[in-house]
């Protein structure tokens, strides 16, 4: 039997397997051997910290109460983001999506715009969404406006909630951003009010088929990697099925739809590659966006 070095009596492969099998069976979670080396080293760590003797004691402990069960999750979750993490993405929202949506439902009363950040970790990402939008989007006070910011941990959704950062977060938001939508702390910036109140933050693991409504544009970015070939099919479909005729899917840089059992249309914006949903009715053309016509 393998085991590994440091604790080799304390935590052997058996064990670890049963920590990832209970993992995967209670949050659908799945840690597969390309993260093996991350995940032992992280199991490692919680139980020294929790001064437990064995791999068997920690999966008494975690097996009977969902705190301890939750804190040992949220070890194991990478909350690695920043904001406008990936800027074609950002040029992708501002450029192409935001002008679309605002065409195809300038004769709607409520004109709303939903976008879901799902997997939104600390808040840097449905920051970033709610600023450009604040940015792009003509008469926004004309529009309902809703990010949707969901995570599995508590942890990072405390964090996204109070939208307060240290300086060095904000080196890819511009000087004028972070004086339009920020305040200085006496510990580094926090968002403003009126960004933080387009934002809803809840608790969500992605698993689960809660009923969101209907989305003009979802991003899950670096989020379905934590998933079984099945369960992340079956997440695209439910992000499919919420999404408006028209809505846009947006991953990761280094992620795609491989045998994706929906049929996105790809759309391919200098670097950035972006998927939308077919099916569009020929919306009746808005007039020339000045603010009369409003
Ligand atoms: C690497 S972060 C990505 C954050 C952000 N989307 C980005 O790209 O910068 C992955 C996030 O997915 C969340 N996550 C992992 N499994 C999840 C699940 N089953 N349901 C919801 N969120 C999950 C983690 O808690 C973490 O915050």
């Amino acid at each position: 039997m393998k085991q590994h070095p440091v604790t080799a009596a304390r935590l052997t492969e058996p064990e670890l397997d049963q920590i990832r099998t209970l993992i995967e069976n209670r949050s659908a979670i799945l840690f597969d051997s390309s993260r093996e080396r991350f995940f032992s080293t992280r199991v490692r760590e919680y139980l020294e910290e929790k001064g437990l003797a064995s791999g068997s004691e920690l999966m008494g402990v975690v097996r009977g109460s969902s705190i301890e069960y939750e804190a040992l999750l949220e070890r194991l979750l990478t909350q690695e983001t920043s904001f406008f993490r990936y800027p074609a993405v950002y040029e992708a929202l501002e450029t192409k999506i935001l002008p679309e949506v605002q065409e195809r439902k300038f004769w709607e009363t409520p004109r709303t715009l939903r976008i879901w950040s799902a997997g939104c970790s600390t808040g840097e990402e449905p920051y970033s969404i709610a600023i450009t939008v604040s940015e792009a989007l003509k008469f926004a006070e004309a529009w309902e406006i809703e990010v949707l910011a969901t995570d599995i941990s508590r942890r990072a959704l405390r964090h996204a909630e109070r939208g307060a950062y240290p300086k060095r977060s904000l080196q890819d938001v511009s000087l004028g951003q972070v004086e339009n939508y920020f305040t200085a702390t006496k510990h580094g910036f926090q968002v403003k009010p009126r960004i933080r109140r387009m934002i809803s933050f809840v608790q969500m693991n992605l698993v689960e088929s809660v009923y969101v409504g209907k989305i003009d544009c979802i991003f899950c970015m670096n989020v379905l990697m934590y998933f079984s070939e099945e369960r992340r099919l079956a997440i695209l479909r439910r992000f499919y099925d919420a999404l408006e005729p028209g809505g846009y899917f947006l991953l990761g840089h280094a992620e795609t739809l491989t045998n994706a059992p929906v049929k996105f249309e790809p759309v391919v914006l200098g670097d950035c590659r972006i998927y939308r949903k077919p099916g569009v009715v020929e919306a009746r053309r808005a007039p020339a966006l000045v603010e009369g016509a409003l």
